[in-house]
């Protein structure tokens, strides 16, 4: 599920344990008042540029609700997040799926020419693991006349990750969604966050339920955010641990798609066939690893691994080499 193999913070883990019974008894600040400050001062925007959500996935949902209107179209790189398709189906919307180059990259162009009246742009993209430049993603806001979600869940894995922010204070169509989920390890306390200009926010907090972040997965959010050091050592971390690891996969004859994000998509040696990968996938399974496998056209020859701490990678690169015969 791409989840951090490290836990959150130990400043969070302390709020988590003196957390007292107000916390329970009382209402949540609907607002997000004091996390929305946090994070427009660690952004460098504005407070009423910000808003937060039960995990990004409720923002999501949030902003077709708001802004998508049904039948209308999303143009989507492809392949992408299922999560989008299922919304859109929700929201009866059409999901054209705008196909990537060979190379998995973005292309600016044909999502252009899509005529969608929405994109969805996740940066770094999942399941594929690749960036889109910033210049890019700017080319893209700034052509577009409809409006823009770019979601960063992954950005902070990336190298040379350039966020889409600051670009909020240029163009009005664009909804920057992140989360802290990945990069702060906080998936079970569902806390996600988006930037965007004043109006689209405003119109965001009107259509949301009114609690959606409890009590403690506000203080927690917060606690994990003050401690940028923390999450930008796990995170390097991560990034070490996949690099190492997309170095074994070489060596087992993989071809590896260069990640910025802290899983990889990688290709098993032709040797193996043609169901290859889908093999590998359940005799990883039999042994209580559990990798992706999609069926999709493009990735059925393919796997998607989440990145473990670096003894986690050593049990998969020790099974992999084992069931390839190596
Ligand atoms: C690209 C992307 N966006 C959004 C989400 C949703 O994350 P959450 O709802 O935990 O914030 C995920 C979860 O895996 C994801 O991969």
């Amino acid at each position: 599920m791409n989840e951090n193999p490290y836990p959150p913070s130990p400043n969070v883990l302390k709020v988590l344990r003196t957390t007292n019974e107000e916390a329970l008894r009382l209402y949540p600040d609907a607002r997000c008042d004091e996390l929305r400050a946090a994070l427009a001062k660690q952004y460098g925007v504005d407070k009423d540029q910000t808003f937060c959500g039960n995990g990004s996935s409720e923002i999501i949902s949030l902003i077709f609700t708001v802004f998508v209107e049904s039948h209308s179209r999303i143009a989507i790189p492809d392949p992408f997040f299922s999560l989008y398709h299922s919304i859109a189906s929700i929201h009866q919307v059409e999901c054209v799926r705008v196909p990537t180059r060979d190379d998995f990259s973005v292309d600016v162009d044909l999502l252009l020419e899509s005529g969608a009246h929405v994109i969805v742009l996740v940066n770094p993209n999942a399941p594929t693991g690749r960036l889109l430049p910033l210049s890019e993603v700017e080319r893209l806001v700034n052509h577009f006349p409809g409006l823009v979600i770019v979601d960063e869940a992954y950005i902070d894995f990336a190298e040379s990750g350039l966020s889409a922010i600051p670009l909020i204070e240029r163009y009005k169509n664009l909804v920057v969604v992140r989360t802290f989920s990945k990069v702060y390890s906080l998936c079970g306390a569902r806390v996600g966050y988006c930037f965007s200009n004043k109006t689209l926010i405003t119109a965001l907090e009107k259509g949301k339920s009114l609690y959606n972040v409890n009590v403690v997965s506000q203080k927690l959010a917060l606690a994990a955010l003050q401690d940028q050091e923390y999450m930008k050592n796990t995170t390097a971390a991560v990034q070490r641990t996949r690099d190492e690891f997309c170095t074994d996969l070489y060596r087992l004859g993989f071809d590896v798609i260069p990640s910025q994000t802290n899983f990889i998509l990688c290709s098993p040696p032709p040797q193996i066939g043609d169901n290859g990968a889908q093999e590998l996938y359940e005799k990883l399974m039999e042994r209580n690893i559990y990798v992706r496998y999609f069926k999709d056209t493009r990735l059925f020859d393919k796997l998607r691994i989440s990145n473990g701490t670096k003894e986690e990678m050593e049990i998969l690169y020790n099974e992999l080499h084992r069931l390839l015969g190596k």
